[in-house]
């Protein structure tokens, strides 16, 4: 079971996902994700899961003074940043199970990055799908799969080869909604209607092959479980692996794949 604490970072690591993080991976899919909902003009829009609020700031640009935008999320670290950049919106701490907002509340509702984190996604999607109007938009943001990923795919293999088969079930969160069909079946059974789907090949920016090794070893529990030995393995397996997206600077732009759909709230 997942709690309220197991999620909260400090202020200090939001700084960094929003400094970091954000710019280098999360910014690239936040205008992809309004331009499949169809975010417009007067809108009343919620981000779920907003994080420190990229999705909820580019949505604010589309609906204009007219329109109303919320972002929720669990963390309040992350809201703390999010509030900081953009005080004029609303924020409001919540978890998708039981979002504290009333029923038909909003035109869209957003969710970025965030799915194959929720522990019942289903019953996150009949959310979404209560506080959106009838007729309203659900519109989704994930990463594809990992055999879908020509970058973090040969990654994890490396990692797997180096740390045993623990690497690839702790470095999986990320890509566990990745199956298109899967995920629209999924949609579809939150009584949403499909109504289009995108892939899309972004990019997750690092320093190094050796950043982006230390970010999915220390982000995840496989920094506790490996002996310094294998983490020193993992990363200069990185810099073989990674080795095709390197640019002449050092620097990595590895491709990151992802999907994105949209669906319809019944009624209307
Ligand atoms: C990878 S971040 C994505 C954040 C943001 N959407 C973005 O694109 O930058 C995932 C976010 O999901 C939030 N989260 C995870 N589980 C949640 C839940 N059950 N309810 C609300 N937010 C949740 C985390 O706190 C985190 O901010």
């Amino acid at each position: 079971m997942t709690t309220t604490e197991d999620f909260q970072v400090s202020v200090e690591a939001a700084e960094q996902y929003e400094a970091r993080f954000v710019p280098a991976i999360f910014a690239e899919w936040a205008p992809l994700l309004c331009d499949i909902a169809g975010v417009r003009t007067g809108q009343a829009v919620l981000d779920v899961a907003c994080g420190t609020g990229i999705a909820a700031r580019t949505a604010a640009e589309r609906v204009g003074p007219t329109g109303r935008v919320t972002g929720v999320d669990l963390n309040e670290g992350m809201l703390a940043v999010a509030r900081r950049v953009r005080p004029d919106l609303e924020w409001r701490q919540g978890d998708v199970a039981a979002l504290p907002f009333a029923d038909g509340s909003f035109d869209v509702a957003l969710c970025q990055m965030a799915l194959m984190f929720f522990p019942d996604q289903l019953a996150a999607l009949r959310e979404m799908v209560r506080v959106a109007r009838p007729g309203g938009v659900v519109a989704l943001a994930v990463p594809a799969s990992l055999d879908a990923q020509p970058a973090y795919g040969p990654f994890v293999d490396m990692a797997v080869r180096a740390a045993g088969s623990q690497a690839a079930s702790l470095l999986g969160a990320y890509w566990a909604c990745g199956d298109l069909v899967v995920l629209s079946d999924l949609v579809a059974s939150a009584r949403l209607e499909v109504t289009d789907t995108w892939t899309h090949l972004g990019t997750a920016a690092f320093d190094s092959p050796g950043q982006l090794a230390a970010t999915e070893v220390e982000g995840s529990p496989l920094v506790d479980r490996i002996s310094a030995d294998v983490y020193a393995r993992i990363r200069a397996g990185a810099e073989d692996v990674l080795a095709p997206f390197v640019g002449p600077t050092g620097r990595l732009d590895a491709p990151l794949r992802g999907h994105l759909v949209a669906a319809r709230v019944p009624g209307g």
